[in-house]
């Protein structure tokens, strides 16, 4: 299990930052929390987002000892980017560890294009709206049809030995898809759909992960916020995805969360937090925020020590 060295109280001048993540077998390391920013001027998927308040939620993660930040192409089509770009320019770009990814072709619908070509073009378009000099990880955000995996990784590895790039990942990739990918021993990182609601990676990839020191990191960590117990049974409408049976089970199970989340004085969202970054198989946990509230509140989730007879319960509850 990992653990966190972190002192609150040395917090008051500049955050210490815990990098004791490493990703595969690049040189990155980070933090096991890091900050999904798809609510970042992701107008094209959410409604009602505001440019101010996704700067100000990357600023909220930086100045909370949050040093990665999970973004795409796709999460406005480049705003997300673009306003990411403009905040770190007050930050030491050395203390701060992005994540873009691209995939999505924007001439042609933008279905997944993972031709090598696409790819590299990919790389300095998102280095220019990033406004930086290189990108730490870069995801092939989705599998196309045509292009064999190991020619599109190896794209990426010539970005990595260009060093505009410095670790190498793959994102919604069935094992099948990794394991070709991976055939050259070079990817370094994996983020799937993962979540204590969402477990198939469980037995589909953590196992071959595992034995090629490839990182994972899982999204839709809290279920698109149902996971922060901020939901009720009268909810069920919003979360289609689940019958009202199982609905009502997760939250019956978040209530038995929010008893554990008590006794560390933390929130159900902050608890549910602690219990990935205790988990051994995840390597970053990249909640996404609308507001900064929300990331100062998860941030504190780096404070919580679960106990193993705490992390074994909230594992059995879902
Ligand atoms: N690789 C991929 O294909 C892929 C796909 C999806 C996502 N991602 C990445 O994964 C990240 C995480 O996924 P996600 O952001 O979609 O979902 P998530 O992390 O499961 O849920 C995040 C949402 O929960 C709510 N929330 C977060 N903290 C909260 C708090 N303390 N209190 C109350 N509500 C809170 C916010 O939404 P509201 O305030 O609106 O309720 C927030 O946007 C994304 O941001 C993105 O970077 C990657």
């Amino acid at each position: 299990m990992k653990t966190i060295d972190f002192n609150p109280f040395l917090f008051e001048e500049e955050p210490i930052l815990d990098n004791s993540v490493k990703i595969g077998k690049s040189d990155v390391t980070t933090g096991p929390l890091g900050l999904g920013t798809n609510k970042v001027g992701g107008h094209n998927l959410f409604d009602g987002l505001k440019d101010e308040d996704g700067a100000a939620v990357v600023k909220a993660a930086l100045n909370n000892g949050i040093s990665l930040l999970d973004t795409a192409f796709m999460y406005g089509l480049g705003k997300s980017e673009e306003i990411i770009g403009d905040v770190i320019q007050d930050y030491d770009r050395s203390k701060i560890v992005i994540a873009s990814k691209a995939a999505q072709d924007p001439n042609n619908g933008l279905k997944p294009n993972n031709d090598p070509k696409f790819l590299k073009k990919s790389v300095d378009e998102a280095l220019e709206r990033l406004n930086t000099d290189y990108i730490d990880i870069f995801y092939i955000h989705f599998p196309d049809e045509q292009t064999p995996k190991a020619e599109a990784v190896n794209a990426l590895a010539e970005e990595k030995k260009a060093g505009k790039i410095r670790a190498i990942g793959v994102s919604n990739f069935s094992l099948d898809q990794i394991k070709e990918a991976n055939i050259d021993g070079q990817v370094d990182v994996v983020e799937n759909h993962y979540s204590l609601v969402h477990r198939q990676a469980e037995d589909q990839i953590f196992a071959y992960l595992k034995e090629n020191q490839i990182s994972f990191v899982p999204y839709l960590p809290l279920a698109m916020g149902l996971l922060t117990g901020k939901y009720s049974r009268n909810d069920a409408g919003k979360f289609s995805k689940f019958s009202s049976d199982e609905f009502g089970k997760i939250i019956d199970n978040l209530s038995k969360v929010k008893i554990i989340a008590d006794k560390h004085q933390a929130t159900v969202a902050q608890t549910i937090l602690a219990w990935y970054i205790a988990n051994p198989n995840i390597s970053v946990v990249i909640p996404g925020a609308r507001l900064p509230e929300q990331v100062e509140s998860n941030a504190k989730s780096l404070d919580i020590q679960l106990s193993s007879a705490e992390f074994d319960e909230i594992d059995k509850l879902f």
